[in-house]
């Protein structure tokens, strides 16, 4: 179980434009947002394109829609955007992951 939040601040409990939350241990990847402390409506994607001890890559796109999530060469969901973009500040990385490489373009 690992995530990849876009933060609209540095501080504790801050919002989450996109919180993206593949859980190997259900076999789901769960999109969602945080807005003062409370979760939002739970997006999951079809199927589980992880697979644990496997190395992976996730792009998150942002598009004017939304962001798009593609695993390996696949796009994988397509969450729409419930807050303004411009909110986003940090990107956090946490949970059971070895990161390897990050990039922002
Ligand atoms: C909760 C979980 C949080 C977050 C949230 C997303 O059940 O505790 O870490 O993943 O779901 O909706």
């Amino acid at each position: 179980m690992f995530h990849v939040n876009l933060l609209c601040g540095e501080e504790q409990g801050a919002d989450a434009a996109l919180h993206f939350n593949p859980r190997l241990d259900t076999s789901e990847v769960v999109f969602n947002t945080k807005e003062q402390g409370q979760w939002g409506r739970e997006e999951r994607g079809a199927g589980i394109p992880f697979r644990r001890g496997e190395p992976c890559e996730v792009l998150l796109i942002v598009t004017e829609e939304g962001y798009k999530a593609v695993v390996g060469d696949d796009e994988y969901h397509h969450f729409r955007h419930r807050m303004p973009l411009g909110r986003v500040r940090l990107v956090e990385v946490g949970g059971d992951v070895q990161l390897h490489s990050v990039k922002i373009f």
